[in-house]
């Protein structure tokens, strides 16, 4: 099938390789003239593992290219996918839909015959409604055009393989009308992965838009539920890590995103929490969501508890103490610092008067433009040198499996503050280090 893929940020470049690869002919289409050109040279201007592999492998076939041009998406073919951003909006918490409706306006006059257009940004929920009413009054008299959502549950680290093996998928479809034809062209494009099993929820634009929110706000409030036990844990010395693994052995909670430490971060979690309780607050659904306000402020509550333990275990005054900050981006396998809850670590601690250098394997350069005034180093080992602490913010394997002897050499002082609690607490002992763990006691 004939698809183009509107907006080529995280979502839409990620959306439009892996059609391609479902065996697709695919136009990638964005404003942005540099990411285009870069698209089309077969280079992701991000880090996602695996994602450039099939990029250049598609665009090689043929069947996979990028245009800045508008109307040369409305000619390429009749399903259109929207995928690009809803970012917190300057001001107050509710999201900004602009750039979606920018999309449909650049779109839709150029469209002659039926289309579909198929929404899979995260919107506030009844997005979908009021752009239908926009689609219809832009709508040429010779052209139909139908709308609907498919919210996308990627994960960034593994976004290839969360699109081409999704856990479900979510059709929206227009409530007040026959949405047959929308949901067979959109079970035609993602045939190949239905046919393996996939579980497919039908459904109208409402409950579409409301499955990614809340999915979101649930994951965001399970870190935050392990988080806030970590703090009581902390306090009568019981090991919060042993407790995820003994309640999540119940099938009903589930081990996944209960690993206490730092919280969540990046460009999803936190600014979808935020716009679900702005938008409750709009719809009259008074105090609804007024939890997700406390899941945010756990959340955030880490990252000063992290300079805290930083500080009370630094062998000197944080004022003109070295710290090495391990970790940039929001996550392991990933270049983003959005919202990154180790950057946020590491421009307190320099604001406290701390030198700090800091280490990411794929993330310093954005870190750098974002925190200038802390120092960056191209190692572990290098960021280590003359450290009163070593912070680990960010759980990327290689520093999950440092060796203390690589860092002994270097450091001032053998102290290390693990914010993620993915370190074995034990070789850093033995090896005389003192580790101390956010969110308190490890078993030993
Ligand atoms: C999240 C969702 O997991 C995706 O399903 C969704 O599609 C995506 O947002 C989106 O809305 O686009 P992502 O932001 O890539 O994906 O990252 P996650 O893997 O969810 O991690 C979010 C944050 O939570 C990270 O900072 C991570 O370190 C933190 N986290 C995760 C914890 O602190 N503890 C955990 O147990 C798990």
């Amino acid at each position: 099938m004939k698809l183009t893929v509107i907006g080529c940020g995280y979502l839409g470049a990620t959306h439009a390789a892996c059609m391609a690869e479902l065996g697709h002919d695919v136009l990638g289409v964005d404003v942005n003239p540099d990411k285009v050109a870069r698209l089309s040279s077969g280079e992701v201007p991000f880090f996602e593992p695996g994602l450039g592999d099939i990029l250049r492998r598609n665009i090689s076939a043929g069947g996979l290219s990028f245009t800045t041009e508008a109307d040369a998406a409305a000619a390429h073919g009749s399903v259109h996918f929207i995928g690009v951003g809803t970012p917190q909006r300057a001001r107050g918490h509710a999201a900004d839909t602009s750039y979606v409706e920018s999309a449909v306006d650049a779109l839709v006059p150029h469209l002659r015959g039926d289309h579909l257009i198929v929404g899979k940004s995260t919107v506030p929920v009844g997005t979908a409604a009021s752009l239908a009413r926009r689609i219809s009054t832009l709508t040429a008299p010779d052209a139909t055009v139908d709308l609907a959502w498919n919210p996308e549950f990627l994960r960034e680290g593994y976004a290839v393989e969360d699109t081409l093996r999704p856990d479900r998928l979510v059709i929206g479809t227009d409530p007040d009308s026959d949405a047959r034809a929308a949901r067979a062209v959109l079970r035609d494009v993602y045939r190949e992965i239905i046919d393996t099993g996939l579980p497919v929820i039908e459904t109208d634009w409402s409950t579409a838009e409301l499955v990614k929110v809340s999915a979101n706000a649930f994951l965001a409030t399970k870190i935050s539920f392990i988080n806030a036990i970590s703090e009581l844990c902390e306090i009568v010395g019981a090991d919060v890590s042993t407790l995820a693994d003994a309640i999540g052995h119940d099938k009903r909670i589930g081990r996944r995103f209960l690993n206490a430490g730092l919280g969540f971060g990046g460009g999803c979690l936190p600014k979808d929490i935020r716009a679900f309780e702005a938008r409750a607050e709009e719809l009259g659904a008074h105090g609804a969501l007024r939890f997700l306000r406390e899941v945010d402020t756990i959340n955030m509550r880490r990252r000063s508890a992290m300079v805290e333990l930083i500080a009370q275990v630094c062998p000197r005054e944080l004022l003109g103490a070295n710290i090495a900050v391990l970790g940039a981006a929001f996550k392991p396998e990933s270049d983003d610092v959005r919202d990154s809850p180790a950057l946020s670590v590491a421009g307190q601690l320099a604001l406290r008067g701390a030198s700090v250098t800091v280490f990411d394997p794929k993330a310093n350069a954005n870190s750098q433009r974002m925190y200038p005034m802390l120092g960056y180093a191209d190692s572990a080992a290098e960021a280590a040198q003359d450290a009163d602490v070593v912070a680990i913010a960010t759980e990327w394997a290689q520093f999950v499996h440092m060796a203390p002897s690589e860092l002994d050499p270097v450091v001032r002082s053998r102290v290390i503050v693990d914010g993620r609690r993915c370190l074995d607490p034990q070789s850093w002992r033995r090896a005389g280090w003192s580790y101390a763990a956010l969110g308190g006691a490890v078993a030993t």
